[in-house]
């Protein structure tokens, strides 16, 4: 939706560990990841990703090329970059 706050990246950066709350962004949209973390099916590698952008990563680990996948990023989303 449209009604979305904006985020600057430091606010992103700063959710960068399970305690302040894992944060991502994706192709300008920004996620609060946090409870996925722990049913994620690479495990704590996600963490790399903590307060950063999810395209390098996913560069490295072409399994995250599905729908699926986004569908699931899609259920976090909580602003605009
Ligand atoms: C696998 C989602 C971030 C590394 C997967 C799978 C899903 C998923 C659904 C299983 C795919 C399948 O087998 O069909 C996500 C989501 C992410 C995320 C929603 C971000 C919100 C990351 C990051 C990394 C990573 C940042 C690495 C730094 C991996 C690896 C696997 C995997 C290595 C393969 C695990 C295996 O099959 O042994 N991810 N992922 N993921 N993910 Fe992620």
């Amino acid at each position: 939706t449209n009604s979305l706050p904006v985020y600057s990246q430091e606010e992103v950066t700063k959710h960068c560990s399970i305690e302040k709350g894992v944060w991502v962004t994706y192709k300008g949209g920004v996620y609060d990841i946090t409870d996925f973390v722990t049913v994620h099916p690479g495990g704590d590698k996600i963490l790399l990703a903590a307060g950063k952008a999810l395209e390098p990563f996913w560069a490295l680990y072409g399994v995250h090329e599905q729908e699926h996948v986004l569908e699931i990023l899609s259920e976090y989303k909580v602003g605009i970059l």
